[in-house]
């Protein structure tokens, strides 16, 4: 059964309001709702009344405006309630269900994480908990009462404003709630539990009070505190630059170990993996804070860009959740430094979603057709997603775009929005036709953009010529030229930039909008080099015909940070390529000494703040190299082309290193802040460099790194660098980190995930132990993820075993897993976003871990459908 975007009809019968009473006991916990229905106007008229289930059964017949239905009058089955002449005007129906939320192990719907009974229902997990209209164009306010014992759940929450709460007999209690604002039921939720909460409280832009809360497992509030301070930054930021303000008296977060995803921003109700929420300098590196405030923000974001104004089916997930992810990069980078940011996100980027771009995976900004939308929940609707909100903003101009997002604002609030909703209102804002800029939603693939020179050096003209190819993707053999921002600048002999004049070349931004195109550059004194892609202003592949003295130039001279990583990058890559050529060809790696001198300056240069430097001596990873070299891939080769030149600039740099390493150490009690964490991020990158050679005298660094560490960020940079070398201290760190954390599931992530990254031929075996181990449990998928998740997505070595060994594990994984949880099962797979472009002995023992998967009886539809599209 697929879905497509094409036959999108309206809904044929609408739901204004829902009143829920959720009796919360155990295995008999029972759900009656009662809907105010009416016939949609804009739906076909005289048509059975169908709502979705999964999984659920009625606990009696419906009642129709309070008369129970004749047996005759309606079927039910696991997938649907079917009422086959419903009244032709408004009714109520009011629908019981019976649920075990302890028995629910897909996470999806109503289910127990540890001391609580809490929801998730993006994107259908509404039709698990009751019967509904379950697509987000029907939207309803509610009311919820909850009902639970006050021993068992003394804490009971739902969507809106608390408006009722009072005893029963028999220990119990129950909660009244109300949302004022319309929202689709996939923005439902309920919590019910033991927990523990910090408080705080928010007074909007107008002066509105609001009272905040994050609950979280008893004893662990103090870790909260960060989470606290960065949703009220958030909720100002969101004031200050978007104007947008909170719209209910309080604002709930509750942190819950068992989740599928990262969290979900259900209407003042938001529900958080554990670990975006909590936080110590014990326990947390400044990775874990970061994406803490990440996601913090991103949820809250959501209030108006998702909430507010939703999505009106789920092709346009991109809507919400590329333009929140847009606005939670604009949040940290004005939080912290603006170029480290890009930076990391275009990391980011290209080493997920170039690569998904690149495969059998591939899909359109905007899909139009899915099996089961579980799996679109991907980099490429997310990440590039915010990529072409950017792309609009430097197109249209900062002040058109604030001026095209009013007019979302006020003219979609409280309604269910497509792309072209939201694309004509900055049209409209910019009087600009951006019927060409839609392809970006339509068309897959990462746009390929060749830049080439000529230099008249009698006319002073510099001519640039620039050549767009867009690759074939599933299902998409043709491709439009697409309409490509691209920042730029002009060096002059002194790295300065040049004063931009020529033909449709003003203020630094080209816009290719043909497949191939030539700009002019008159009046210059000397050959300019190329800056182009500032700021990564456009998700592309660039190529250039810059030389790599040119990019030791923009290395060190741009005025763009960006591109400034950027040229160390391409220089690195390309010595990494020649590399792994030799290295396969039975050659040791290569190295190329330019590229060390231009690290020894970089870290000379005392205007570089220390986060951008560890950016910059930081080696295109191996997945970079992979994905760069394309097909007939040996992993192998590229790991040791990658230590090889690791080894080589180390050596060449090593004083300056010494004393860099020295030189940041820092004594002083624990802070995340930005710039106290680049200093860390610098120093764990120079110990890594210090101890490339892996050999006696690195593992004795690593270990004292560790040893002195004063919180998890040191500690973990230790580890990391030490979980290399294959020396005692290796073994003595892991089960020194094991006996401080033992208990602490998150903290044992982090000490799983390291175990299962090593780069080494006994790696396979230690993760089948590690599965037997007490900090592992298949039932979590934050477990899964650490351990079996960082070894198929972050160990490229072992995982692509040439014996394929790596391949079969995942399977077999994959096989036993999806039966209980299908989207954790079903994200595991994208291991093999690029198994195709791996050397044909690894390919085929790929292929054949896959077509095992395939061959498996009762697949789920997410497991299903991504072997089907691995295999197409
Ligand atoms: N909307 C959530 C977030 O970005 C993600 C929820 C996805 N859940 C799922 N089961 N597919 O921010
Ligand atoms: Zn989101």
């Amino acid at each position: 059964r697929s879905v497509r975007l094409s036959e999108y009809r309206p809904p044929d019968y609408l739901i204004d309001q829902v009143d829920l009473d959720v009796v919360l006991d155990g295995d008999k916990t029972l759900v009656t709702s009662v809907l105010e229905i009416r016939p949609n106007p804009e739906g076909r008229s005289n048509v059975p009344l169908v709502l979705d289930g999964d999984e659920i059964t009625l606990a009696g017949p419906p009642l129709l405006d309070n008369d129970e239905l004749t047996p005759e009058a309606y079927v039910e089955t696991p997938q649907a309630l079917r009422i086959h002449m419903p009244p032709k005007r408004a009714f109520s129906l009011k629908i019981t269900t019976k649920l075990d939320p302890a028995k629910n192990t897909k996470l999806m719907g109503l289910y127990r994480s540890g001391a609580a009974y809490c929801t998730q229902c993006e994107a259908e997990g509404f039709r698990r908990i009751t019967y509904f209209i379950d697509r987000p164009d029907v939207l309803s306010t509610y009311r919820v009462r909850i009902e639970a014992g006050r021993k068992e759940a003394p804490v009971l929450l739902s969507n809106g404003n608390p408006v009722e709460a009072g005893l029963l007999p028999n220990g119990r209690h129950y909660a009244v709630w109300d949302d004022p604002w319309p929202k689709p039921c996939y923005l439902f939720a309920l919590v019910g539990g033991d927990l523990g909460v910090v408080r705080d409280s928010f007074v909007t832009v107008s002066g509105r009070h609001v009272g905040l809360a994050i609950y979280v497992e008893h004893g662990k509030e103090d870790r909260a505190s960060y989470a606290m301070d960065a949703l009220k930054r958030s909720m100002k930021w969101d004031e200050d630059v978007f104007g947008r303000e909170y719209d209910l008296q309080v604002f709930n977060i509750v942190a819950v170990s068992d989740f599928n995803m990262g969290a979900m921003e259900n209407k003042g109700l938001n529900v958080f993996n554990d670990k975006y929420v909590l936080a110590s300098g014990d326990t947390a590196t400044d990775g874990d804070y970061a994406g803490i405030e990440a996601v913090i923000a991103h949820e809250y974001f959501h209030n108006w860009t998702g909430n507010r104004i939703t999505c009106r089916d789920w092709f346009q997930l991109c809507l919400k959740e590329g333009l929140t992810v847009f606005r939670d990069q604009e949040f940290t980078a004005d939080m912290r430094s603006r170029p480290v940011e890009r930076i990391s996100d275009v990391r980011g980027l290209r080493a997920i979603q170039f690569v998904e771009d690149a495969g059998p995976f591939a899909h359109p900004v905007r899909p139009d057709t899915y099996r089961e939308i579980n799996n679109f929940y991907t980099a490429t609707v997310y990440e590039k997603g915010a990529e072409v909100i950017r792309m609009l903003q430097a197109l249209i101009g900062r002040d058109a775009f604030r001026l095209g997002m009013e007019f979302y604002f006020s003219r979609h609030d409280g309604r269910a929005a497509t792309i072209e909703e939201f694309i004509a209102c900055f049209a409209d804002a910019s009087a600009t036709d951006l019927s060409q800029f839609l392809l970006w939603y339509s068309q897959a693939g990462t746009p390929e953009v060749a830049a080439t020179s000529s230099w008249d050096e009698d006319t002073g003209t510099y001519t640039l010529n620039l050549l767009q190819t867009v690759p074939k993707t599933p299902g998409q053999d043709i491709k439009k030229p697409m309409v490509i921002p691209l920042a730029f600048g002009l060096l002059g002999m002194d790295g300065e930039d040049l004063p931009i004049g020529g033909d449709n070349a003003e203020s630094g931004l080209i816009v290719l909008n043909k497949a191939e195109h030539s700009f002019a550059f008159r009046g210059l004194n000397s050959r300019p080099v190329l800056s182009i892609n500032r700021t990564f202003s456009a998700p592309v592949k660039l190529t250039t015909d810059l030389t790599e003295n040119d990019l030791f130039f923009l290395a060190r001279y741009d005025s763009d940070p960006f591109n400034r990583w950027q040229a160390l990058q391409t220089a690195a890559l390309r010595v990494l390529i020649r590399s792994v050529h030799a290295v396969r060809g039975g050659n040791r790696p290569l190295n190329d000494p330019r590229l060390a001198e231009a690290f020894a300056s970089a870290i000379a240069d005392p205007e570089i703040d220390p986060a951008l430097l560890a950016q910059l001596l930081a080696l295109p990873s191996e997945t970079d190299i992979a994905r760069e070299i394309g097909n007939d891939v040996d992993p192998d080769a590229i790991y040791a082309a990658r230590i090889g030149l690791k080894r080589a600039l180390a050596r060449f740099v090593r004083g300056a290193l010494a004393d860099l390493y020295r030189g940041l150490v820092n004594d002083g009690p624990y802070s995340p802040d930005a710039r106290a964490a680049g200093r860390r991020a610098l120093r764990a990158t120079a110990l890594d460099l210090i101890c490339a050679e892996q050999d006696d005298a690195s593992a004795m660094l690593a270990f004292a790194h560790y040893s002195a560490a004063n919180n998890m960020t040191d500690r973990m940079s230790g580890l990391a660098v030490l979980s290399g070398i294959d020396r005692p201290e290796r073994d003595q760190a892991f089960a020194d980190f094991y006996k401080r954390h033992k208990g602490d599931a998150l903290v044992l992530d982090k000490w799983l995930s390291l175990q299962a990254v090593i780069p080494e031929a006994g790696t396979l075996d230690r993760v089948r132990r590690l599965m037997k181990h007490e900090a592992f449990s298949m039932a979590n998928p934050n477990r899964v993820r650490a351990l079996i998740g960082a070894f198929a997505a972050s160990n490229p070595t072992q995982f692509n075993r040439a014996d394929g060994a790596g391949f079969d594990f995942l399977a077999d994984i994959v096989i036993d897993l999806d039966p209980k949880n299908p989207q954790v099962a079903a994200r595991l797979l994208g291991a093999f976003r690029s198994w195709r472009a791996l050397e044909p002995g690894r390919r085929g023992r790929a292929e054949f871990a896959l077509k095992r998967i395939a061959a498996t009886d009762k697949l789920s539809p997410d497991v299903s459908d991504l072997v089907i599209r691995a295999l197409a």
